[in-house]
C-alpha cells in the first residue's frame, strides 16, 4: 500500500488523535491496557456479517441453517455470540466440543466433523447429544452404528462426499479434489458404497449429505459446479438406492480480502449462486428441495479480527531494506509461513499519517518469521503500535508456544467497551505441563 490509503473493515475508525479505533475502542489504549500481541475481535462485526449469511440464504430458499465453523476461532465468548446470532456451530475435535458444551451452546445444533473420530469423540459426541455427525468414511460407519448401538441411541448423520472439484486456492486448503484425505468420492463409487452401508446399518439415520471444497475461494463458479455434482449424485441416489437426500451441506470457503488487491465476493454473492443453482438443479432433476446448510469460517470472524503488536528494534541494512520487528510472529500467526499469506499493517499511533516508510516487518521467534514481506508504512520507531488486519481466523486457533511464547490475549471489543475473552498466557501455564522424572531431580529420588 502507498501512500495514505486506508484499509479499514467494519467498525475501524481513525479517531483525532490519528489512533486505529475498532468498535469504538483506541487501539493504542488496548496495548496499554491489555499488552501485546493482542488479539481485537471487532463483535459488531462479526455479528453483522452472521445476519447477514442468515438474512441474504434466508431470503432466497425456505429452509437454510448457518453453522459457524469453529475452526476458524474458538473460545467460549465466541461460541455465545454465535448462539445469541442464531448460528448452529461445527466442531471438528473433542477440544472444539467441549469447547462449546462449556459455553452451554444448544449441542442438537452442533455438527462433527473430522477424517478421523476416535471412539471417544464419537461416544462424546453421542453423549452430548450432538445435532449431526458428518460421516467421513466406510469404517466410520461401522465404528458409530456400533457405538451408538452400545450407547442405545441413534446417531442422526451426513456423509461427506468428494465432488472431485478442483478449486483456485492454495493447495494446501483445496479439499473437494478426486486426490484428497476427505469424504467418500462420488467418482469411485465409494460415496454409493457409504450410502448403502448407511442405509443398511442400525441406529444410524441418514439425513443427508455434504461437501466442502476448499477454503479462501474468490470463484462463485466452483460453488456453482459443486451444488450440480452434488444434486446429480442425489439424483443418481434416488433412483439406485430409493433414498432422498433431505439436508444438503455446502461447506464454507468464502474467501476474504487480506489486502486492498483482494475483491472477494459478498455473502450476498454467494448466495445470488447458491441458492438459484439449487432451486434450478431441483426442479430441472424433479427432486424435492433439500434444507441448504452453509458452514462458513474465515468469512465470519478474519476481517474482525487485528492483532496489535509492540514495535521493536527498526533496522535498515543499506541498499537492502529495513527490518521492522514486532514482539510476536509465527507463534500467533503461522498462516505466512504455512500459506505465504499475504497480510496488511497499519502503524495504529499513526494512522493518518502518509505511507512513506518501504519496510519488511518480521517477527520475533528464532528463525525468518516474515509476516509481511514488502510493505510501505508510515515512519515508524520502536515503541508504536502496529496493527495488522484480518487476523481473526485460523491465527489465535493455529498459536502455538513456540520458542515457548505466551499465546496473545484476545478482547472483543464494541459501542467503547472491550472485554477479555483469552487470558494471555503466563510463564507458569508454559511449565504447567512439564513433568521432572525424580531420576533428574538434585537429590535423585
Ligand atoms: N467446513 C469444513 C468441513 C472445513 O473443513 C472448513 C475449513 C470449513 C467448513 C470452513 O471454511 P472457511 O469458511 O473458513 O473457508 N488453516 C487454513 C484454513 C483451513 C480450512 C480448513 N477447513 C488457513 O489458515 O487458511
Amino acid at each position: 500500500m502507498d501512500g495514505a490509503e486506508v484499509f479499514l473493515f467494519g467498525t475501524q475508525e481513525i479517531n483525532d488523535k490519528g489512533h486505529l479505533t475498532i468498535g469504538g475502542c483506541d487501539t493504542a489504549e488496548l496495548a496499554k491496557e491489555f499488552g501485546t500481541p493482542l488479539y481485537v475481535v471487532d463483535e459488531r462485526l462479526v455479528r453483522d456479517t452472521c445476519k447477514a449469511y442468515i438474512a441474504e440464504f434466508g431470503r432466497r430458499v425456505d429452509r437454510v441453517e448457518v453453522a459457524f465453523a469453529g475452526k476458524a476461532l474458538l473460545t467460549t465468548a465466541i461460541c455465545r455470540v454465535m448462539d445469541q446470532e442464531g448460528m448452529a456451530l461445527d466442531v471438528a475435535s473433542t477440544g472444539e466440543l467441549y469447547t462449546a458444551v462449556k459455553a452451554d451452546f444448544p449441542t442438537g445444533r452442533v455438527k462433527l466433523h473430522g477424517n478421523f473420530k476416535s471412539d471417544e469423540l464419537l461416544t462424546a459426541a453421542l453423549g452430548y447429544g450432538v445435532g449431526r455427525i458428518v460421516v467421513d468414511s466406510l469404517s466410520e460407519l461401522e465404528r458409530l452404528s456400533r457405538i451408538a448401538g452400545e450407547m442405545g441411541k441413534d446417531a442422526d448423520i451426513l456423509l461427506r462426499v468428494g465432488p472431485g472439484i478442483k478449486t483456485q486456492t492454495h493447495s494446501y486448503i483445496q479439499t473437494g479434489q478426486a486426490d484428497s484425505k476427505f469424504g467418500m468420492s462420488i467418482a469411485s463409487g465409494a460415496a454409493m458404497e457409504a450410502i448403502q452401508l448407511a442405509l443398511s446399518l442400525p441406529n444410524l439415520n441418514l439425513r443427508g449429505l455434504h461437501c466442502h471444497i476448499g477454503s479462501q475461494l474468490f470463484g462463485l463458479d466452483s460453488f456453482a459446479r459443486a451444488v450440480d455434482m452434488m444434486m446429480d449424485f442425489i439424483t443418481q441416489v434416488r433412483d439406485e438406492a430409493q433414498w432422498t437426500c433431505d439436508e444438503l451441506d455446502m461447506g464454507g470457503g468464502l474467501g476474504i480480502a487480506y489486502t486492498p488487491e483482494d475483491a472477494p465476493p459478498t455473502v450476498a454473492e454467494l448466495a445470488d449462486v447458491i441458492c438459484p443453482a439449487l432451486t434450478q438443479a431441483a426442479s430441472a432433476r424433479d427432486l424435492p428441495m433439500p434444507k441448504l446448510i452453509l458452514e462458513p469460517g474465515r468469512s465470519i470472524v478474519g476481517p474482525a479480527g487485528t492483532t496489535l503488536y509492540t514495535v521493536g528494534p527498526v533496522k535498515t541494512i543499506p541498499g537492502v531494506r529495513t527490518y521492522v520487528s514486532v514482539d510476536g510472529g509465527l507463534s500467533d500467526n503461522p498462516r505466512p509461513a504455512l500459506y505465504e499469506a499475504e497480510y496488511t499493517a497499519l502503524v495504529a499511533n499513526k494512522a493518518s499519517q502518509a505511507r512513506t516508510m518501504a519496510a519488511r516487518v518480521a517477527g520475533s521467534h528464532c528463525e525468518t518469521d516474515t509476516l509481511i514481506p514488502d510493505t510501505t508504512l508510515q515512519a515508524v520507531e520502536e515503541g508504536d503500535v502496529m496493527a495488522v488486519f484480518c487476523t481473526g481466523a485460523y491465527n489465535h486457533a493455529m498459536a502455538s508456544n513456540y520458542n515457548r511464547f505466551r499465546r496473545p490475549a484476545m478482547v472483543l471489543v464494541m459501542d467503547g467497551q472491550a472485554d477479555l475473552i483469552y487470558e494471555r498466557e503466563t510463564l507458569e501455564d508454559l511449565v504447567l505441563h512439564d513433568v521432572m522424572p525424580g531420576r533428574l531431580s538434585e537429590d535423585g529420588q
